[in-house]
């Protein structure tokens, strides 16, 4: 839920304190603009340039069809942000140079130069790039300066040098799980074109779904697809739409595990029976058999199709959890296994990897995987993305892989995007799934082959990260929540991905998220438009109290909420759970609890003007609690949520407390209570291994105004 506020400029000093190695510029002043990523040099100018509405482009270098539609797309978004249009006739507002020094043959390959210089000043906007990548690069942090002044819109006058930490930053996508229209994953690429994220990997295939039309396997969309499927013409003009805005798709089938749908379609490749309609109990199980050689006539086929229809090098074949039962199961499997001398099925998934790598290669293709991958030796230019750990980022860099890392950034976890942002790609320890989920998923915890638990991060390793990914699983994610779901953290990420690895203060990202947000609705993204429709449908009649309680509410985390996996995963047979409960519509990061927490402090630091602001939160959430009560009467669909709106009005009546300076009584003992419960309802999905063990709150929501009301309560000690 964002707060819509359109305020470009927000005062504080201590982004500038703490922004670290990022070079800001002394005395640059108190204000600085929402920009995310944060560019690597900043430095405030005098003279911004009043936004009238119109760009007049000034081409002094290169120039080509892709940078005029993509100062178009600037024009139009220009125009958005400062609600200012060209008249018919009349002069336009901004002149913007741009200067391009070369067409860049690295265009879309990891190499695309990215780097920009932008300058503002009273004579408009001068923008310099060493390629196409830098120009729209530098558009999109161009846009990042509009700023609504009282007198209208300007943007920020400023000096700009800026390119990225990493050549790889990506968003992950699971389209079949729940199938994603093209035109949402076409919004995606417009919010990450805003945030310089360069890569969309989308996972196509898994247990639930195969999504791209097959020409040599037409049953592939007839039979595997279940109905949802791009064309091969939608995929042609989905690599179009990224392109355009610098980004590359790397397409992921994933085999030799996670193939049910695939096998639907194609059973004689199955290690193991497979039915339909679905075994669920066998959907995440079911796998390929790498003894049959017609499974390697199918794959290098379907390969050869989806080579050409993906122009990117790189092309991802998954090879995740595999369990080994679905292969040592297989009386015929387990022969080969023994008649080959093949210790394990680590073993002889390595001999499947490296004949899939045999054919990608004859594809022209940079093959990439899962970190199961190096549960056994394979050829080191296969790119590893390590997700059980990062300490499997170390092991697969130890053994001479590039490694695109995404332990630490898997978005279905729920966490606000705080936790993902302080993981930086190159932490060596301590990041990922804990070895219990990694256990259930039958990989080794400890690999003997390349896993040091001593290992640590160098320098020479780090050079073989060539960036990171933000996955998104959707087991329990549907169209209608996919923008809240990576947005705005994607946003964060991408300044993690992007920024100098000292750009890593908290409390700025939390100012500069809300604004970011905002722009990013402005422009298209659909978070708060979608979560609203959902409140709709469950409270049909009245919407405000419902939203008024998930505005300061947060999903349950790691996976306490995950139906399909997690620890109150529903018998497999049950039919698929609506995903319109209160936690689905909750979102992790709530601006208004963090607002609320930063007033709570400067209040207590002696900002005495905050008491009504606060105390009018207070009241209102307090008193909303009366408000659903009544409607949950007619509403059944409420009902859930009412654990969590009590309990919202216990700690804001705690908070009035303490505002109100109640002395001695009875008040105290209840505030501690609320705010007990509220943080043991925190710590209960606090890890993966807690939420298998602690019940969870009503609803799977979590009071997200907690530590601001127990900063609250805490400081009556020291007034008394
Ligand atoms: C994965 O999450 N199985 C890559």
């Amino acid at each position: 839920m964002t707060t819509m506020r359109l305020v470009r400029h927000f005062r504080f000093l201590a982004m500038l304190v703490c922004v670290g190695s990022a070079q800001i510029a002394p005395g640059c002043g108190l204000a600085a603009p929402a920009l995310m990523p944060q560019p690597v040099f900043y430095q405030p100018r005098p003279g911004s340039p009043a936004l009238t509405g119109g760009v007049r482009v000034v081409w002094q270098g290169t120039r080509s069809a892709l940078l005029d539609r993509a100062v178009a797309r600037f024009s139009r978004r220009l125009a958005m942000l400062s609600a200012r249009d060209a008249a018919p006739g009349q002069a336009a507002g901004l002149t913007l140079r741009i200067r391009c020094v070369t067409t860049d043959p690295a265009m879309l390959s990891i190499h695309m130069k990215e780097h920009y210089h932008l300058q503002t000043d009273a004579t408009g906007a001068t923008l310099e790039a060493d390629g196409p990548a830098g120009v729209l690069r530098g558009l999109s942090t161009l846009l990042q300066l509009v700023e609504r002044r009282e007198s209208g819109p300007v943007l920020d006058a400023a000096v700009i040098d800026d390119k990225p930490r990493f050549a790889w930053r990506g968003v992950m996508v699971d389209v079949s799980r729940h199938f994603m229209s093209v035109a949402a994953l076409e919004r995606q690429l417009d919010m990450m074109e805003l945030t310089r994220l360069n890569v969309l990997h989308l996972h196509l295939s898994d247990g639930q779904g195969f999504r791209v039309e097959s020409r040599l396997y037409p049953r592939l969309q007839q039979v595997a697809a279940h109905g949802e499927y791009y064309t091969q013409r939608q995929i042609r003009e989905l690599v179009a739409h990224a392109a355009e805005r610098g980004i590359r798709i790397v397409p992921e089938f994933d085999t030799p595990g996670h193939s049910y749908a695939l096998l639907q379609a194609y059973p004689q490749y199955a290690a193991q029976p497979v039915t339909t309609p679905m075994d669920p109990k066998r959907v995440v199980r079911a796998a390929m058999d790498p003894t049959n050689p017609q499974t390697y006539v199918f794959l290098a086929r379907l390969y050869h199709e989806m080579a050409s229809l993906f122009p990117d090098a790189y092309f991802h074949v998954g090879g995740d959890e595999v369990r080994p039962d679905e292969w040592t199961g297989n009386p015929h499997i387990a022969a080969f296994m023994k008649q080959y001398g093949y210790a394990d099925v680590a073993a002889l998934q390595a001999t499947f990897t490296q004949r899939v790598y045999a054919m990608l290669a004859r594809e022209g293709k940079i093959m990439m995987g899962w970190d199961e991958l190096i549960d056994a030796p394979v050829p080191s230019s296969i790119v590893i993305e390590p997700w059980r750990g990062s300490r499997y980022t170390v092991a697969a860099a130890t053994a001479g892989h590039p490694v695109v890392v995404s332990a630490g950034y898997y978005l279905d976890l729920l966490l606000p995007a705080a936790e993902h942002y302080r993981v930086d790609p190159l932490d060596p320890h301590g990041n990922g799934l804990p070895p219990d989920l990694v256990a259930r998923a039958n990989a080794p915890a400890l690999n003997a082959f390349t896993l040091d638990p001593a290992a640590r991060m160098t320098p020479e390793l780090a050079g073989h990260v060539m960036g990171a990914e933000a996955p998104l699983w959707t087991e329990i994610v549907t169209e209608e929540m996919l923008d809240a779901r990576l947005w705005p953290r994607c946003a964060a990420l991408a300044e993690r991905f992007w920024s100098p690895a000292s750009v890593r203060d908290e409390t700025s990202l939390a100012l500069r998220l809300p604004v970011v947000q905002s722009e990013l609705e402005i422009l298209g993204n659909r978070a708060t438009a979608d979560t609203h429709g959902m409140m709709a449908r469950v409270a049909p009649d009245d919407t405000p109290p419902l939203s008024v309680l998930l505005s300061v509410t947060s999903p349950a985390r790691n996976y306490a909420h995950n139906h399909v996996f997690g620890p109150s995963r529903v018998a497999p047979t049950a039919t698929p759970r609506p995903l319109d409960q209160a936690a689905d519509i909750a979102t992790p990061d709530s601006f208004e609890a963090a607002a609320f927490g930063r007033d709570a402090r400067a209040y207590l630091a002696g900002q005495h003007d905050l008491m009504a602001g606060l105390r009018a939160r207070l009241e209102n959430w307090r008193d909303n609690d009366t408000r659903l009560r009544d409607m949950a009467v007619h509403d059944p669909a409420l009902r859930e949520v009412l654990p969590a709106s009590a309990l919202l009005a216990q700690l804001a009546q705690a908070g009035l407390d303490a505002l109100g300076g109640a002395s001695a009584g009875s008040w105290r003992a209840r505030a501690d209570a609320a705010v007990g419960t509220a943080q043991a309802q925190f710590d209960a999905s606090r890890s993966l291994l807690r939420v298998r063990t602690m019940p969870q709150p009503a609803g799977d929501l979590l009071q997200d105004i907690t530590p601001g009301i127990a900063l609250l309560v805490q400081a009556t000690d020291l007034q008394h």
